[in-house]
């Protein structure tokens, strides 16, 4: 980072209150953006309390041009980081319990305005303190985690559960960052989670977004008939009336609207037709994390100077693993969505840790010949003859097998 200047006085009072907000445990959250400093295609960087190892720290999500850093920092090296980074952004917002404070720089000067804060809820500061402490995205209270044996009857995490319960906050928040992004204030949000499984994100997301006054129509769809039944009743059991299971293949599910497609870990091309639809319906996010990648490998065909690399078997499976997902992302951007790729978890949680994050975009009129161009380079320089999601969105699908499951 280059050298801290001396703030302005807006900038001052700004750190000001960031610093009481902190001190008071009354911080919800901080977003700078425009920024202008030497971080290349960084583009706005949101801060929250989160707790690490029973100690709070200030989290930052480093929003770039094609993927997400998330940074940690002590709450006591936290201010002449801010500090740092306040200088070189154009805009700042402060959201504290009570007010929320907005830095503006122009050529001319800064300008600081407060306004207050509606209260998040009825709780008392102290209550609110308490929940900080408990977790940030998914509240460790809530009843819906322990049918789920994420926590116990004392809403302890179950050590064995404690990498799930990461996984799922991690999907959280990534979530609720994308949700920020989109263009106007969601007051309902549709969403379909396919191959949900045991539904851990599928509650998690109702349970986050009823808590953060969003109406939740939320709708699982899964292979697996006891899932769909455990589901069901867990849902009934925490009183999540807008939450439904759709008992069936991904493929023979077809809703007629939604804003969210969701799919973590749906198996093979299970992903491909979980996108397909989110783009068919115009849906203003979509999230997958893709599983297992089988469809690509037994096509792959190395070029050349890439032989000594892919004769190794492992180099060609994740060079078709790559080439599946970079397929998919590109697709995703020629059908008028900004897409990143990254890394969601760490890899010692999960070794299927990679997230395609996909937002709308608003000007989006028609696929980008450009960026299709791209795939048939790619394909043609692999020898790649089929790729589900491309025929999908071609309308050249013809009733091949799924797949197996993995
Ligand atoms: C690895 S699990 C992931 C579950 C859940 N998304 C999670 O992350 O906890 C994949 C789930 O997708 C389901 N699945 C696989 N292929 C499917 C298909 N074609 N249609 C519906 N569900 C499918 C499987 O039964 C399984 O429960």
């Amino acid at each position: 980072m280059s050298q801290v200047a001396t703030p302005s006085i807006q900038e001052q009072q700004f750190l000001d209150a960031f610093q009481q907000a902190i001190e008071t445990q009354s911080f919800d959250r901080m977003i700078m953006s425009q920024y202008k400093g030497e971080l290349e295609h960084l583009e706005k960087m949101t801060f929250r309390v989160i707790q690490l190892q029973n100690q709070d720290v200030l989290s930052c999500l480093f929003r770039y041009k094609t993927n997400d850093v998330t940074k940690n920092y002590t709450l006591n090296e936290a201010l002449p980081i801010v500090q740092g980074f306040l200088q070189q952004c154009k805009q700042a917002n402060l959201m504290t319990n009570e007010q929320e404070l907005q830095l503006k720089k122009n050529k001319k000067k800064d300008m600081l305005t407060v306004s207050k804060q509606q209260p998040i809820s009825s709780k008392t500061a102290e209550q609110q303190g308490h929940d900080r402490t408990k977790h940030r995205y998914v509240d460790q209270n809530s009843y819906f985690l322990q049918p789920l044996g994420i926590t116990d009857a004392k809403a302890q995490i179950i050590p064995s559960m404690s990498r799930k319960w990461k996984q799922i906050n991690k999907f959280v928040e990534i979530f609720s960052g994308a949700l920020e992004q989109l263009p106007n204030h969601q007051q309902a949000l549709k969403i379909v989670d396919f191959g949900s499984g045991k539904g851990y994100l599928t509650f998690a997301l109702y349970d986050y977004l009823a808590k953060n006054k969003i109406t939740p129509f939320v709708t699982g769809v899964e292979l697996n008939d006891k899932m769909v039944k455990f589901c069901h009743d867990v849902a009934q059991q925490s009183d999540f009336t807008q939450l439904d299971f759709f008992q069936g293949d991904v493929r023979t599910y077809h809703p007629e609207t939604l804003d969210v497609m969701i799919a973590l870990h749906a198996c093979d091309v299970a992903t491909d037709f979980a996108i397909h639809t989110g783009i068919r319906l115009n849906a203003q996010m979509i999230m997958c994390a893709p599983c297992c990648h089988k469809e690509l490998r037994p096509q792959l065909q190395s070029p050349i100077v890439l032989q000594p690399m892919l004769q190794f078997g492992i180099h060609a499976g994740q060079q078709s693993e790559m080439l599946t997902d970079t397929i998919r992302a590109l697709l995703l951007k020629a059908y008028g969505y900004e897409t990143k790729v990254f890394e969601f978890v760490a890899l010692e949680h999960t070794s299927k840790n990679k997230m395609i994050l996909a937002t709308k975009r608003k000007d989006y009129i028609e696929p980008d010949q450009a960026v299709l161009a791209q795939i048939q380079a790619l394909k043609a320089m692999y020898g790649i003859r089929k790729h589900s999601l491309e025929l999908l969105l071609n309308d050249q699908w013809d009733q091949q097998d799924i797949g197996s499951k993995c």
